[in-house]
């Protein structure tokens, strides 16, 4: 067969039954995304014939004598398609993973259908930016600047490689002689395996190796990675000899195809002795209910295997009964509802997945899809016994994270592998494997207590919590500590209680996911406060500003203090003012004839940095031509870290970003970061990237001085070289070995607010809810590129609208998880989600790299209550469960409205 690529000729037969995606990938058109295998996503757009086709549905041999264009093929020779240029001009990406494909099916749209896009491109899903910045891209808006330091929207490094298709990701490069590994998972939720029989399997063609719970080190960890390994359980082997949820690794296959692999590990026969199970939260942690760790010592750090509680934490301040009393004896109100959240996936188009090998000098080699590659080499260190000298991990541009990739998931069995093998080996998770293996928001049960005065003075607060962890605890104690935090301790009251357990259930494990506890319970208590503003008759904006800390109060959740978190900055009440001056400036959005209009509002804390330790290194030398290279462990993974420390660096060294070469992310290469999450890579890396620039400046500064003989404050650094007095010392003159260090150890914390308001309209006939009106306020401290904090904003509202409206993960009676492609799972399209109006606090951050505050995973956090609390106050009648789908609000309508 024989097809045109790009206008040039590829020869070569399909397999039977190959898609065109993979028949373009092994050919190197590594610009062709794989985000799912079932034409949902539209990452592996591209053109044949010149109509738009998901490549990953479409047979390769139907692509026998026609023309196929890529994203690669789109522009000139060395020059930008005007599309392409378009998505540079306007950020119109945050990971990149859907935007060639993305570009791809948009150069087939003609005015009319471009005028359309929530119809045009409904066939193509982005994760990260909640759409806006793409419609901005195809309308043609010039969002960033050609240059620039702190507070310009200077466009990403890289934006010229991703809309080009050129910048690699995971698994854009195949080392020589690679294999494939796949994994049986077991299609119980718990059992011990009584007996394997590989025989089979190894009779297949093509198999080099199978691994069992034979073959796995006998060391405990968790996928959960943190700076602190002991922050998490150690209940996790490679591979288990008993499986505690359907889904778990029982067993892999390297072979020399994943077809092979996936062939051999259906020939596995496993014999299983059941174990009884249990999926519910409540009844796990009751006596007499199937253990799901019992064996395991007080070395795992569980804090009581014998009733399936992975952590808990019980504490407070005053009575919370003798404040119940207080505001009932005062004629105030008490309000005491239950709140549950969902499971929820995090479907960052771009899978989990690694590529390991030995290098020359036989160490292992990791290149994989990570947020904290430096806490996977040390924790596979930990599990084989190597040193971090043995141990080399790295990432390219990641496809999206949201803390899905602070996870151990497919490093260890390659490491596995490599060492058994000595070959390079890839694996790589499918889309169902996502919502299948891959851990899932944890779902909540939240009890609260608020009683307030008829003033609206809070004289209670309490929440009593349990989490499902699912099977393994992994994230499962910091999510619920970190949950429990600032959502309790942004409100002042003398009296205040926090009980909350986390539980093991033989549930698919729960993990990080972007808000880390803290949305979950953002949505319990600001409903509930919601609840007790309506029965007070009060402003609710009013409410909270009665109620919230200000600079001088204490935190107090479970505990009084948080010994290094402090109010660097605080722009809570003007991000109050900013949301209720939009909602009531309201927009042109029509009501439909009949529906029933609300307006809510909520807000959320959090603190910048997350607790106990969170280091960065940094290093930055200069080059004889005045460009600079800077040296940081943090991931890129549509966070824009690396925009933020390229402005960093051009700012402090008076240079363009231009100028600034970044390397980043390598355990050899770069100085030691614990990770791109809790959105510390502005904050904690971005000031070891200052504290590097000012050494630098301070060295250069100094030896230009030492050149001309003047004093240090005689000379100024210039985009040409140091000016010292008339004479300007060139760069070239300066030592080669210059270099400037920083780092920073994540401490002092500060905290950063989002406020969010929603007028929505609801229809009584259908419970369907129509977003009207969408505000955030963020207090962000000095917002260093305003486009992409905008971004990251836009797309942090855009996740939690889908998962506050419809998204859910359905796991049936035996604990199969039945949600798993994306065609029946729903995340936001674009036709879904309504723009944002953005609006910034004016605040700079004592505590901040030049006054900035982290604004990644926050904006999240309010969004679900804000909508909860703008449905009830449309239709009068309260959603207590996410998600609030049509029928769930359809439910409530019949529901008498709440007094007040
Ligand atoms: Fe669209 Fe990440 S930018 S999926």
């Amino acid at each position: 067969m024989s097809i045109w690529v790009n206008g040039e000729e590829q020869q070569g037969d399909p397999r039977p039954g190959q898609c065109l995606r993979t028949f373009l990938r092994e050919r190197g058109h590594t610009e062709v995304k794989k985000g799912c295998d079932a034409g949902d996503c539209g990452a592996c757009s591209v053109l044949v014939d010149g109509e738009a086709v998901h490549s990953c549905v479409f047979p390769a041999f139907r692509a026998d004598d026609r023309d196929v264009t890529t994203v690669a093929g789109l522009g000139g020779p060395g020059d930008l398609d005007p599309l392409q240029r378009r998505f540079v001009e306007a950020a119109g990406f945050q990971c990149g993973f859907c935007t060639a494909g993305m570009i791809t099916t948009a150069a087939t749209l003609s005015e009319e259908q471009l005028a359309e896009l929530p119809q045009s491109l409904k066939g193509n899903l982005c994760r990260c930016t909640g759409y806006r910045a793409i419609s901005d891209a195809l309308g043609g808006r010039v969002n960033v600047e050609k240059s620039g330091g702190v507070g310009d929207s200077v466009a990403a490094p890289a934006a010229v490689r991703v809309v080009t298709g050129t910048e690699q990701y995971t698994m854009d490069f195949e080392p020589p002689g690679l294999l494939h590994l796949a994994v049986l998972s077991s299609p119980v939720a718990h059992a011990k395996i009584v007996d394997i029989d590989t025989s089979a399997a190894a009779a297949v063609d093509g198999v080099h190796l199978i691994l069992t719970h034979r073959d796995s080190p006998d060391v405990a960890f968790s996928t959960a990675r943190h700076e602190n390994r002991a922050d998490d359980p150690d209940d996790t082997v490679v591979l288990d000899d008993t499986v505690r949820f359907v889904g778990q690794r029982v067993a892999a296959v390297v072979a020399d195809s994943v077809a092979a692999a996936e062939r051999a590990c259906r020939a596995i026969a496993v014999t299983y002795e059941q174990l009884p199970a249990v999926f519910d939260a409540d009844a796990a942690r009751a006596p007499g209910a199937p253990l799901l760790h019992p064996d395991k010592s007080a070395d795992a750090r569980i804090a009581d295997p014998a009733r399936n509680i992975v952590a808990e934490v019980h504490g407070g301040i005053g009575d919370v009964a003798a404040g119940v009393d207080a505001a009932m004896a005062a004629d105030g109100e008490v309000v005491q509802q239950r709140y549950t959240t969902q499971r929820v996936q995090h479907t960052h188009l771009e899978t989990h997945g690694c590529t390991g090998w030995r290098d020359d000098d036989g160490r292992l080699v990791l290149r994989t899809s990570s947020q904290v590659p430096f806490l996977v080499r040390d924790e596979l260190c930990h599990v084989f016994g190597l040193s971090r000298e043995d141990v080399h991990v790295f990432t390219r541009r990641i496809g999206g994270g949201f803390g899905g990739k602070q996870e151990m998931l497919t490093e260890d069995i390659v490491a596995l592998a490599v060492l058994r093998l000595g070959r390079p080996v890839r694996y790589e998770f499918s889309r169902s494997d996502e919502f299948t293996m891959a851990p899932c928001r944890h779902p909540f049960r939240i009890d609260v207590t608020a009683a307030a005065g008829p003033d609206g003075v809070l004289t209670a607060l309490a929440v009593d919590v349990l989490t499902d962890a699912g099977a393994y605890g992994n994230h499962s104690p910091g999510v619920m500590f970190h949950g429990c935090s600032e959502s309790v301790s942004v409100y002042r009251c003398p009296n205040k209680r926090v009980d909350a357990q986390s539980v093991y259930t033989n549930n698919i494990p729960s993990g990080a996911f972007r808000g880390y506890g803290l949305s979950q319970m953002i949505f319990a208590v600001e409903s509930a406060l919601d609840e007790l503003a309506l029965r007070l008759d009060l402003d609710p904006f009013e409410l909270r500003r009665r109620n919230v800390v200000v600079p001088g109060d204490e935190f107090v959740d479970a505990a009084v203090g948080h010994g290094d978190l402090m109010f660097g900055s605080y722009g809570l009440d003007q991000c109050l003012d900013l949301v209720q001056r939009a909602l009531l400036d309201g927009n042109d959005a029509k009501t439909p004839p009949g529906w029933r209009v609300g307006e809510g509002m909520a807000l959320a804390m959090i603190a910048t940095i997350p607790p106990r330790g969170h280091f960065a290194e940094a290093s930055v030398t200069l080059a004889a031509d005045g460009r600079y290279q800077l040296s940081v462990g943090t991931a890129e993974f549509g966070n824009g870290t690396t925009t933020v420390h390229t402005q960093l660096v051009a700012s402090e060294l008076n240079t363009t970003p231009d100028r600034v070469e970044v390397h980043q992310s390598d355990t050899e290469a770069t100085g030691y970061d614990t990770g791109a999450f809790g959105s510390a890579g502005t904050v904690v890396a971005g000031t070891a990237v200052l504290a590097a620039c000012r050494e630098l400046r301070s060295a250069m500064l100094s030896a230009a001085a030492a050149l001309t003989g003047s004093g240090p404050h005689a000379c100024e650094l210039t985009p040409h070289g140091v000016q010292c007095g008339t004479r300007l010392v060139e760069f070239a003159e300066l030592p080669a070995s210059l270099v400037g260090c920083g780092r920073h150890e994540g401490t002092p914390r500060s905290v950063a607010f989002n406020v969010q308001g929603f007028r929505v309209a609801v229809n009584p006939d259908t419970g369907e809810v129509r977003i009207l009106q969408s505000v955030q306020a963020a207090d962000a401290g000095v917002v260093i590129n305003p486009e992409q904090c905008r971004g990251q904003i836009e797309g942090g509202v855009a996740q939690a609208i889908g998962s506050a409206l419809y998204e859910q993960m359905i796991v049936g009676p035996d604990g199969t998880v039945l949600t798993q492609v994306l065609r029946n799972y729903h995340i936001p399209q674009f036709a879904d989600i309504p723009v944002t109006e953005v609006y910034f606090a004016d605040t700079v951050d004592q505590l901040g790299p030049m006054g900035a505050k982290s604004m990644s995973e926050s904006p999240y956090n309010p969004v679900a209550p804000a909508l909860a609390n703008a449905i009830a106050r449309a239709c009068g009648a309260r959603v207590r469960d996410l998600p609030m789908t049509p029928a769930r609000v359809w439910r409530t309508l019949d529901q008498p409205a709440p007094s007040g």
